[in-house]
Order: structure tokens, then C-alpha cells, then sequence
């Protein structure tokens, strides 16, 4: 793509990244990404918000070919998608001053090899003018790395966000209003990446509403042209409720745990409790994350590989806790062919859950009547569990 003008005097010269398909070697992009910066012109001084993920190096030198001088380069995120250029933004505008807050300045010289000495922190608050426009910084730690920071423009209402309110989303567009289906990509994006921080969240949240932000420029996918829209989604992914939904991530060898799941989601149905199985072999780990922003409920489900749960299973519990959702209730059924521990150590693995473990139900081998009995009964209770949510 092409640099674009996002409002006078501010240009998007990011780069959209159609084929990435793996983030930091463990996120699935089934919808590839971009990596944005943003080129901000005073009358007097010219900064560059972020860069892009050193992969896409030829297009941020495409887009800045004819920009002689930038003054200042923002590095609002450590993370290299967004810094990982820096350095050669330094030996190609040797004068250009970095800003960061006191923080990344030390991540800077760890992670990217340019001396803490040659960085300007900047405090939370504190403003830079650069003639017509004003960088505003605003210190937002834990977006999902300690260091972040977010950069208003209060004479436009533009508020940079670094990955804050971002999506992995590849388009050739540039605003949020051009584009169907976004929710569900920011949503992604929410789950897998800054889910775990939700506290820290919510006052960034609080802080943004002080802001009276008219435009959020993330440094992925789209530009939100419409805060509103994004703003209460997150209001609802981070204070909202759990929602009425359990989730049953399982894995089935020869049928047996694969019965017993068909016979729970059937069970929670016939009480009103909607249920989403997630086949761990052939399931998109993101669709489950995405699931996990609102579920109630998980019941994981296994068969005993050697003593313990299916490997697929280790992953999905040690996911889920790592994420740590709003899950209030969670199980674990499955089977066995003679012994076992599968549903110790998914507890176990997913101890930081915080959830209240409901009893577990294992067959040795087929499920009987007496199992079917013990999964109606984990349906009762989680029908009870879940009156009142919707
Ligand atoms: Fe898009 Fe945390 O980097």
C-alpha cells in the first residue's frame, strides 16, 4: 500500500503484511497483519510514531524516500514489530531524537542495541510541540509489555494506541469504517494478547474516555474513524459479565471421551446453557481465545495418553490459565483404558484459573449409564451456576 493521509499533516506509512500467517511463533493470523506508523508534520519539528516489523523494511523506506528529515521518532512499544527498525532509522536520521518513556529506555538498549544515553525519556503528561501539532504522551504500562506508552494529538483528537485497540487484520483500508467484520479480528486480538492484562486495561480504558478522542490509530490493522464502536466493545470484553456460554476444548482417541462430549453439549442444551466443543486437533486456538473473552464456563476433555492428559489438552489448559479469562466454573471429563491422573494434572495446570472446579467425570474405557448419570449431573450444576447470566 501506498503512504496515505490520515488527516492533514498526518500520514500513514506503515506496511500491511498479507502473508503472515504465525505471531511471535505461537499466534495463528489466519487474517495476516500490519504493522503502522504514522508520519506527524509540524510547522517546526516532523515525528515519526513507531515503525514497522523489520521484515517490511523496503516499504517504510519507500514510504519515507522523500522525507529528508524527521526530528523525532516515537517509540511508544519495545516489542520489535513496532521498534525493530529504530536503529536504522538512526543511522539513516542520525540527529533524530528518541522518545520513549523512561521505562522502554532501558528495553531499548536491551532488546534493540541503541544506548539508553541516546534516548529522551518522556513523563506521563508531558507534551512536545512540533508547531500546529502536539504530541501529548500518555504513560499506559501493561497494554501487554511494561514499557508502553500511548501519544495524543490534541489539535486533531487523534489518540496513537500502539497495540492498544489494534487488530490482526491485512486490508487495504485504511479506516475501520471501510471494513466489515472488524470486531471479530479486534476481538482476536484482544483475547490473545491483552486479555491477561484486563485490569490494567480498564484504566487505560478510563484514561482514553478522558482523552475526547475523535480518531485511534493503532499500530495494526485499521484505523478506528468511529471510537465509539471500539471503545464500548472493549468496555464489554474487559468489565462485562461472563455470558451464559461454556466451552468444552477436548480431544477423543478411539470415541469414548468424543461420546461423552456429544452427550454434555446435548445435556446443557436441554437447559438452556449453549456449549461450543472445540476438536483441540483440528480447532484454531484464536477461535477458541476469542470464545474465552466471554465464556462462563470450560469443561476440559480428555483420554489418559500413558498417565496423563492428552498433550493437545496440556496446551489448552495451560492456555486457558495464561490468557486468564473470566471463566467462574471449569471441569474436566474424559477417559481412561485401565489408570490415570489426567484430571489432577489438568487441574493442576490450570490452577491460576481462579475458577471453582466442578466434580470431575471419567470412564474407564466405554461411558456407561452411571456415566451419562455423572455428566447430567455436571449439567445441573452448571445450569445452576449459570441462572442468571445471559
Ligand atoms: Fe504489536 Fe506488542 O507488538
Amino acid at each position: 500500500m501506498k503512504r496515505r493521509e490520515l488527516l492533514p499533516g498526518i500520514e500513514s506509512v506503515g506496511a500491511v503484511d498479507w502473508d503472515r500467517r504465525l505471531f511471535d511463533s505461537l499466534i495463528p493470523l489466519p487474517d495476516g497483519t500490519s504493522y503502522n506508523a504514522y508520519l506527524v508534520r509540524g510547522r517546526d519539528r516532523t515525528a515519526l510514531i513507531d515503525t514497522v516489523d523489520p521484515t517490511k523494511a523496503d516499504t517504510l523506506w519507500a514510504h519515507l524516500e522523500h522525507v529528508e528529515r524527521i526530528d523525532d521518532l516515537v517509540i511508544q512499544h519495545v516489542e520489535q514489530d513496532h521498534s525493530g527498525l529504530a536503529p536504522a532509522i538512526l543511522a539513516r536520521y542520525p540527529e533524530v531524537r528518541i522518545l520513549s518513556t523512561p521505562k522502554a529506555q532501558t528495553m531499548i538498549a536491551d532488546h534493540l542495541g541503541i544506548p539508553a544515553a541516546r534516548v529522551t525519556p518522556v513523563a506521563d503528561g508531558e507534551a512536545v510541540p512540533l508547531g500546529g501539532k502536539t504530541l501529548q504522551f500518555v504513560h499506559a504500562p501493561w497494554v501487554h509489555w511494561p514499557e508502553t506508552m500511548l501519544t495524543y494529538v490534541p489539535e486533531d483528537r487523534l489518540l496513537f494506541t500502539c497495540d492498544l485497540f489494534g487488530s490482526h487484520l491485512a486490508t487495504s483500508s485504511l479506516f475501520a469504517s471501510e471494513v466489515e467484520h472488524l470486531e471479530g479480528s479486534a476481538k482476536r486480538y484482544y483475547a490473545e494478547i491483552m486479555m491477561p492484562f484486563a485490569k490494567t486495561i480498564r484504566g487505560h480504558l478510563e484514561k482514553v474516555r478522558k482523552l475526547d478522542v475523535a480518531v485511534i490509530a493503532p499500530s495494526h490493522g485499521p484505523v478506528h474513524n468511529q471510537p465509539e464502536k471500539i471503545l464500548s466493545a472493549y468496555e464489554t470484553w474487559v468489565i462485562g459479565p461472563p455470558r451464559n456460554l461454556v466451552l468444552i476444548p477436548y480431544v477423543t482417541m478411539h470415541g469414548s471421551t468424543g461420546k461423552m462430549i456429544e452427550h454434555l453439549v446435548e445435556a446443557l442444551a436441554a437447559r438452556g446453557v449453549p456449549a461450543i466443543p472445540f476438536n483441540l486437533p483440528v480447532t484454531d486456538l484464536g477461535a477458541y481465545a476469542i470464545h474465552l473473552v466471554d465464556a462462563a464456563t470450560v469443561v476440559f476433555g480428555t483420554p489418559t495418553v500413558l498417565v496423563g492428559p492428552h498433550p493437545n489438552v496440556v496446551l489448552a489448559a495451560a492456555l486457558t490459565a495464561a490468557l486468564r479469562p473470566k471463566l467462574k466454573h471449569a471441569a474436566v471429563i474424559g477417559s481412561y483404558g485401565w489408570a490415570g491422573k489426567a484430571a489432577e494434572t489438568v487441574l493442576a495446570l490450570a490452577a491460576g484459573l481462579g475458577a471453582e472446579w466442578l466434580p470431575s467425570v471419567f470412564a474407564r474405557g466405554l461411558p456407561t449409564d452411571e456415566t451419562f448419570e455423572a455428566l447430567d449431573r455436571l449439567a445441573d450444576t452448571i445450569a445452576e451456576r449459570h441462572r442468571g447470566l445471559s
